[in-house]
């Protein structure tokens, strides 16, 4: 007969038989499953369940285009540190490994490759800030709010004018999202032929140029 404690002996050896690979997936089920009780207990009540977001409240979390461009700094330390000046609190007390379990349940709703290094890794703009506070006036700030104030200003659009998002995004990661925007969303992509405001590489480099020089807060 074997004794629950000979079992678990025997699983160890396994485990260790078998490699960090089957240890890292039974941890990840757990892991995720934490982290939905985590989300459903601390965000859903903005962000929805499933994080899918509500237009003018919170942003979808779930969005297969944000997923794919945030890395998990982008989204551990937004969680952290919350943004300040809007409605995103920070959660530093919940502590890493929790915030870790978030990320882990956010990236289970949505399977696409992650291109974060890559896009945290294209050159910083080099656009003329003055041509990009004009396009910006003119298509970005409907939505987003005079200087990218974001939901107090009325609009659908999140603060990107504010440092809350400035010092996480990289110039990348802006690029891409004008470029792409986000699928189901009010925000559009706006570079290219088919984009919304047929925006060429330089003027969204101008725009990201305006950006950088807002940092309201
Ligand atoms: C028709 C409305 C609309 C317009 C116009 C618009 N956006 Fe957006 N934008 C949004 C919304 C809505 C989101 C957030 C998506 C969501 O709610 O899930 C967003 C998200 C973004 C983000 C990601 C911000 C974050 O918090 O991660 C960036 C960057 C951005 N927009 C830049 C721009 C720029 C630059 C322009 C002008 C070229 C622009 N947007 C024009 C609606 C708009
Ligand atoms: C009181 C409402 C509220 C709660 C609670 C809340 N959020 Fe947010 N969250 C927001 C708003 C509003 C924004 C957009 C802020 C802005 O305008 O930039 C946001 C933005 C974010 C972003 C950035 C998304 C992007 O498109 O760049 C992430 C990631 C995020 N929240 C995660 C979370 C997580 C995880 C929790 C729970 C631990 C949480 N939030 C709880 C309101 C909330």
């Amino acid at each position: 007969m074997r004794t629950p404690s000979t079992l678990a002996v025997a699983a160890a050896v396994v485990a260790l038989a078998c490699g960090p690979l089957q240890g890292a997936l039974a941890a990840d089920q757990k892991t995720i499953a934490k982290g939905r009780r985590l989300f459903n207990q601390n965000c859903k009540v903005c962000h929805q369940a499933d994080a899918i977001g509500k237009p003018g409240f919170a942003p979808s979390l779930a969005n297969p285009e944000l997923q794919s461009m945030a890395s998990d700094k982008f989204l551990m330390s937004t969680i952290r540190d919350g943004r300040v000046g809007t409605a995103m609190p920070p959660f530093a007390h919940l502590g890493r490994r929790n915030i870790k379990a978030i990320v882990a349940y956010l990236r289970s709703l949505v399977k696409v490759p992650n291109r974060s290094a890559e896009i945290d890794a294209e050159p910083p703009t080099k656009g003329d800030p003055d041509r990009g506070r004009i396009l910006f006036q003119r298509i970005c700030e409907t939505c987003h709010g005079p200087k990218g104030d974001g939901y107090e200003a009325g609009g659908s659009g999140t603060a990107i004018g504010k440092r809350g998002f400035l010092s996480k995004a990289s110039d990348g990661f802006i690029r891409e999202t004008i470029k792409h925007g986000r699928s189901n969303t009010r925000m559009r992509p706006f570079g290219g032929p088919d984009g919304l405001a047929n925006l060429n590489d330089s003027e969204i480099d101008d725009i990201i140029a305006y950006m950088r020089t807002l940092d309201n807060q």
